[in-house]
């Protein structure tokens, strides 16, 4: 069964809606077996780089090409980071869309950029950041008859909270946190969106605090104003005035939850000790949710035994660079067997 199939009917899934699929959705929520008990909770990480582009993306990406297909549409342009042009690229290539995707110049991560090319989009760099990228799409996309996939388009956003929606399937509750990586905006809100409808309909009995981190050079929300300059190794997240600022602010206020941030160092970090402690590469902007938890545990948020899901939004393998610009030089002995035991220390 596909996503927009099962969740057909908490979607803008109607008759003519074409039920395509490039087998997003269902992806792993992953007991920790070392990170929760180290901060004394049940800490489960909902991990989105087994989407077929390998990220969160993909989920909103199935539900706003359906229905620009529904609906007749020939092309379909984003501004992105690099996650959302990877999977309007693939969308579209399947189903026989024009993608245009613009990037800012030189900020989008390797792996993203291959993707973006390899399946066929119109690629464009501006010289610019993100911010930039998505006012000039915006303008272009109300001018000309072109259906704008960045998650300003609702559809976006409906399709994103089928991950609540999988959790609560799982866990058979809510959990009582929620952390995730904040850039510009759309999953804190589309997660708040799919809790609060499980709700009203009777599936959970509570709702989680939702939890969201920006990077301390991009920290918008945070600091209450705009970032002109955005700056962080979390390129993902290089956002300085997010487009559903404001739906995440209510998303925050009525969970009772925060958005803060983390610094780069943090990010880092916790990106390794996700991979170190539990075996999951995820990118650097989705550790940010990890390096919530962290800064939150310091702070004596947890009393012990809360369940708690952490979103890793994209899959590490898009981003190489990332890690191996911080990682020491590789050892290179001579082709020898006893060099390599002197090397391990057996
Ligand atoms: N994590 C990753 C890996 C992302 O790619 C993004 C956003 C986020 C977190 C933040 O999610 O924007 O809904 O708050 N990437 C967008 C893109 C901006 O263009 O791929 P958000």
């Amino acid at each position: 069964m596909t996503l927009l199939e099962k969740y057909k009917d908490l979607l803008p899934v109607n008759s003519k809606t074409p039920i395509i699929s490039l087998g997003e959705g269902f992806t792993p929520l992953i007991e920790t077996k070392h990170l929760g008990r180290m901060f004394g909770i049940d800490l489960f990480l909902k991990y989105e780089g087994t989407n077929p582009t390998g990220s969160f993306k993909d989920r909103g990406m199935v539900m706003a090409i359906a229905k620009a297909l529904e609906e007749g549409a020939k092309s379909v342009i984003c501004a992105s980071t690099g996650n959302t042009s990877a999977s309007a690229a693939a969308y579209a290539a399947a189903f026989d869309l024009k993608a245009v995707v613009v990037i800012p110049a030189g900020k989008i991560a390797m792996g993203k950029l291959a993707q973006a090319m390899i399946y066929g989009a119109k690629v464009i760099q501006v010289d610019g950041n993100f911010d930039d990228c998505l006012n000039i799409v915006k303008k272009v996309s109300e001018d000309y008859p072109v259906v704008l996939v960045n998650s300003l388009n609702p559809n976006r956003l409906e399709g994103q909270k089928t991950a609540a929606f999988e959790i609560v399937d799982i866990l058979g509750r809510s959990p009582d946190y929620h952390f995730l990586p904040v850039g510009n905006a759309g999953n804190i809100t589309a997660y708040w969106m799919g809790y609060t409808q499980y709700h009203k309909g009777g599936k959970i009995s509570f709702l989680p605090r939702m939890m969201g981190f920006q990077a301390e050079g991009a920290a918008p929300i945070v600091r209450g104003h705009v970032v002109e300059k955005p700056e962080t190794v979390a390129t993902a997240i290089r956002i300085g005035n997010p487009a559903s600022w404001k739906k995440a602010e209510k998303a925050r206020d009525e969970s009772h939850g925060i958005i803060d941030m983390v610094s780069d160092e943090e990010i880092l970090n916790a990106q390794r000790m996700i991979a170190s402690e539990e075996g999951i590469f995820c990118e650097p902007a989705s550790a940010s949710s990890v390096a919530g938890i962290v800064k939150m545990a310091k702070k004596g948020l947890f009393r012990g035994g809360e369940v708690v899901v952490a979103t890793l939004t994209g899959n590490g393998l898009k981003d190489p660079d990332a890690v191996l610009n911080a990682t020491p030089n590789i050892v290179t002995i001579p082709n020898d067997v006893k060099a390599l035991v002197k090397e391990v220390g057996f």
